[in-house]
């Protein structure tokens, strides 16, 4: 126990099942811990163990189940408007191809920057109550040099995984000169963005960049300092995963259309394969069967893709109940995958557990199990999340 007239300590109690993501601590691959606590000290877990440890503040989960708070690395937050209206004729039968992203891209740019920095605050909030405590944010509405340097600089105000993604679309006053467009982003845009980003991310796919072009991004912004993480395999199959692991992405997110090649470049690489339910859901996409992947011996994420086109949800709830009902990943393979999965994708050892010196971000459930994230699909399970969605700093400009 910590020295606690200098350090105020924290005890989550009575844990009835305590998810701390290392074997070696409990059951199973998730570590499960069964009457339990938690106590954690200046935002650091300092102790796992039995319940009834002893700490100046006190939290009685009740028989609860506890789990690290989730890890959402693939959301869009910095954007303004909604595309209700595109979903709904999608729902109708028109399919998704990725093209609305120039109309955010429209309804961002006319937003000043206090208002579009208030509804990335806004769905902050809504992420953290759905219990996420950390959060990677891309910029991608922008797509000029001023308005991707703003996108990121807010998305950095709020988070230390900002994102530069000026290869979202070809925005339309380039129609024609992709190569052009590319170009710009990978010098005067990435030098006015670099200086907030932790990393950079390309659209890999028809209709959107091509393998040339987004390699061309990726080399770019490892040239710049940045992590890189790429769109890839969303719409159909393409060069997408084989891309990012030829250039070790962090991470290759969407894997929609995967072939055998793909699966086993992944496996046999350090790229992480993020899978977005919630996108594929509200596109009407097939689902990927992630258990050939993870058989395979890939390391999985999964994340929300929050975005006003593909995915308009912060529910890492949701995601998982989809991904347990209809992408075969076990209960126990979904909730690591939002918790350790999603740190991996953002190269983390430090989040997405519950294990002695790792970060003291938890949630805690109305349910005595996790099974209950699949369980009861829908309802609010999400009684309180341990541990503030932040890591950014303040913004000159805001
Ligand atoms: O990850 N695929 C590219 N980007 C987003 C969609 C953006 C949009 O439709 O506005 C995605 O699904």
């Amino acid at each position: 126990m910590a020295d606690a007239g200098s350090q105020r300590s924290l005890a989550i109690d009575n844990i009835g099942s305590l998810i701390t993501n290392d074997p070696e601590l409990g059951r199973g691959p998730l570590g499960i811990v069964e009457n339990a606590s938690v106590v954690i000290v200046d935002d650091v877990v300092e102790h796992v163990g039995a319940a009834g440890a002893a700490a100046d503040q006190r939290i009685d989960a009740a028989g609860a189940c506890v789990l690290p708070g989730f890890v959402d690395s693939h959301p869009h937050l910095v954007f303004a408007g909604d595309r209700a209206e595109e979903f709904t004729a999608r729902m109708a039968g028109r399919p998704y191809d990725g093209g609305g992203i120039r109309v955010t891209t429209d309804a961002t740019r006319r937003t000043p920057t206090d208002v579009l920095d208030r509804l990335v605050r806004q769905r902050l909030v809504e992420a953290h109550q759905a219990g996420t405590t950390t959060i990677e944010i891309k910029s991608g509405y922008g797509l000029t040099v001023p308005d991707e340097a703003r996108s990121v600089a807010i998305a950095r105000a709020h988070t230390t995984e900002s994102t530069f993604l000026g290869a979202h679309l070809l925005p339309v006053e380039f129609e024609g000169r992709a190569d052009d467009y590319i170009h710009l982003v990978c010098n005067e845009m990435l030098d006015a963005a670099a200086p907030d980003a932790k990393w950079v991310d390309a659209f890999c796919e028809t209709g959107a960049f091509d393998v040339d072009q987004s390699r061309a991004v990726l080399v770019a912004g490892r040239a710049a300092g940045l992590g890189l993480r790429l769109h890839g395999n969303q719409l159909g199959h393409g060069p997408g995963v084989q891309l990012a692991v030829e250039c070790g992405c962090a991470s290759v997110d969407h894997c929609t259309y995967l072939t055998d090649d793909d699966i086993a470049a992944l496996a046999g690489s350090d790229t992480v394969a993020t899978f977005l339910p919630a996108a594929d859901f509200s596109t009407r996409q097939p689902y990927p069967d992630v258990r050939r992947v993870i058989d395979a011996g890939a390391t999985v994420a999964l994340a929300s893709n929050c975005n006003p086109g593909s995915s308009y949800t912060t529910s890492i709830s949701f995601c998982i109940a989809v991904a347990v009902r209809d992408m075969n990943m076990t209960i126990d393979e979904a909730v690591q995958a939002v918790t350790l999965g999603g740190a991996t994708a953002l190269r983390r050892n430090d989040i997405g557990r519950l294990t002695p010196g790792s970060t003291g971000h938890a949630v805690v459930l109305d349910a005595p199990t996790h099974h209950h994230l699949a369980y009861r699909p829908g309802v609010p399970l999400i009684r309180q999340t341990i541990g503030p969605l932040a890591g950014g700093r303040p913004h000159p400009d805001h």
